[in-house]
């Protein structure tokens, strides 16, 4: 059985270990960076999924005022397939409701299919449009 919950300083290198493992970090993404500048929100939509002791899952939400965001998805490889990532889901949507968020959002790269499909069996349609991105800090 496996829990969730938010996730705690002290979760920092499992985190990066289970993000590594699942080939989420991006050469132009800091991912320490990205722990700490979420943890400093004390949000409680950072959320991980633990396993005797063992962080094998996490998720990172966020509500802008007008909609919510999912970033960080991520089941170990050797827990994949029981239903972690729905479990994650589930629960970062209801916190989500909870503070008034309308509708949740994603960006997954067009040729991830099998992550496509994750999400489409979850509700989620696809919305045409193009992302804009602009760097404010240079890290
Ligand atoms: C995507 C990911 C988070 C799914 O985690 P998971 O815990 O295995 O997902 P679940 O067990 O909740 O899957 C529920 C359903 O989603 C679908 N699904 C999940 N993974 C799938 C895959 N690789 N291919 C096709 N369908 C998939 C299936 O319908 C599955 O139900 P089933 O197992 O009864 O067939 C996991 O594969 C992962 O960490 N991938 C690498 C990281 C990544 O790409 N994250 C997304 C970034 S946008």
């Amino acid at each position: 059985m496996f829990i969730i919950r938010p996730t705690e300083d002290k979760d920092l290198d499992p985190i990066l270990e289970l993000w590594e493992n699942c080939g989420i970090t991006r050469p132009w993404n800091h991912p320490e960076t990205d722990f700490f500048r979420k943890m400093t929100q004390k949000d409680n939509l950072f959320l991980v999924a633990e396993k005797d002791n063992t962080v094998i899952g996490s998720i990172m939400g966020g509500y802008d005022g007008h909609r919510g965001w999912i970033h960080y998805l991520a089941v170990h490889p050797s827990h994949q397939r029981i239903g972690i990532a729905t479990a994650l889901m589930q629960n970062i949507e209801r916190r989500l409701i909870a503070v008034g968020c309308p509708k949740v959002q994603l960006m997954v790269r067009a040729d991830n299919t099998s992550v496509i499909d994750f999400y489409e069996q979850l509700d989620f349609e696809k919305i045409e449009s193009v992302s804009l991105g602009k760097r404010l800090i240079k890290d």
